[in-house]
């Protein structure tokens, strides 16, 4: 089951190149996304009204898309403008159209009813696109349900286990620290210090290097991942008896991930990773990404094994643990939602039919 009311990352900026007719699958949608003159993202079911050839088999034509298998041509609205040898085009030779807005280098996908798209609901990524920060992007495709990437990234216990000897940097400090879970608006707010931690790698600071590190994200509908962390001298979580610190950090580190499920066992996992110019180096930040990319190689590993389990066991009931608060809030959240929306989708159906 697949939310619809909320925006989903489609891609970066980047994938969506001028002239490139750029097929992607939704939560089980097929669309294309194309560029207009003025650079504005268009996004059109995939499929042609017609005899239901892909679209993003056919051709640009300014602003409009011409299906190349028998030539109707559609308006970024999805309204066919064009039919060869025939003058009146029918109401129903239309394709469905997607509300589209591109902000902090992704471009989001409305994937529900166009009428309830509102752009407040997108989260605000962290530091993208900023001149005084690094910003590196990547994604990685996963054979495995959107659910249990969630599941992934809202418990970081898994560092001291997964990442073992990467993001963990052979250390306990993930496992031991208790994050506080908050609900906010259409998400979670999850921070924790992590005491005595081993310095990132990437940073190239001595090797004995510690710190207390400061990690606080928000996780937000559908599995937007906005994680900020500072890092300070070692005792400083016990100097602020465990509260937020307000004092500047030794550095700080910014990361936004956005999970899409592209069918019920296929997901597509965009990233960023950001360093603060004034501390870093772009070469730190280049071997950030690249500890990223490591660790996130971990993360599929596990994910997809995991996924292969679920699918060859038929009581697929799983134990809960302490730790899994926050994932299990994030489900429950997410099913509510769902739920929701439900009588929505028995509305429209009857309404079609
Ligand atoms: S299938 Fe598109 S024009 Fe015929
Ligand atoms: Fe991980």
């Amino acid at each position: 089951m697949f939310l619809r009311n909320c925006w989903y990352v489609a891609g970066w900026s980047d994938h969506f190149p001028e002239d490139a007719l750029m097929a992607r699958t939704i939560v089980g949608d097929p669309i294309v996304l194309y560029r207009k003159r003025d650079g504005g993202v268009v996004a059109l079911e995939d499929r042609c009204c017609h005899r239901l050839a892909p679209l993003s088999r056919g051709r640009k034509e300014g602003d409009d898309l011409r299906c190349m298998y028998h030539g109707l041509k559609f308006a970024p609205s999805g309204k066919c403008i064009e039919i060869p040898c025939q003058d009146i085009i029918p109401s129903t030779a239309v394709v469905r159209s997607y509300p589209v807005v591109e902000q902090d280098c992704w471009v989001w996908l409305w994937m529900g009813d166009p009428a309830l798209a509102d752009r407040a609901l997108i989260p605000g990524a962290l530091n993208h696109d900023r001149p005084d920060w690094f910003m590196q992007t990547g994604h990685l495709a996963y054979d495995a349900n959107y659910e249990l990437i969630n599941d992934n990234l809202l418990d970081l216990s898994h560092l001291s286990y997964v990442h073992e000897n990467t993001l963990g940097r052979n250390s306990m400090s993930w496992r031991e620290s208790r994050p506080k879970v908050t609900q906010i608006e259409r998400g979670l707010r999850i921070r924790r210090w992590v005491v005595n931690q081993p310095a990132p790698g990437y940073l190239g600071l001595p090797p004995e290097t510690r710190t207390d590190m400061w990690a606080s994200y928000d996780y937000m509908v559908p599995g937007v991942f906005l994680l900020a962390t500072q890092s300070f001298q070692p005792g400083t979580a016990a100097a602020c008896g465990m509260q937020a610190p307000s004092s500047e950090p030794l550095w700080r580190v910014a990361t936004s991930q956005a999970v899409t499920p592209i069918t019920e066992r296929q997901t597509v996992y965009y990233y960023s990773g950001c360093l603060e110019r004034k501390r870093a180096t772009e070469q730190n930040s280049r071997e950030q990404i690249a500890a990223f990319e490591k660790a996130f190689a971990e993360d599929k590993a596990m994910i997809e094994a995991q996924q292969q389990v679920i699918a060859r066991t038929a009581d697929t009931r799983m134990l809960r643990l302490s730790s899994d608060g926050a994932l299990n809030q994030f489900r429950r959240l997410m099913v509510g939602l769902i739920d929701a929306e439900r009588p929505l989708e028995v509305a429209a159906s009857a309404a079609a039919e």
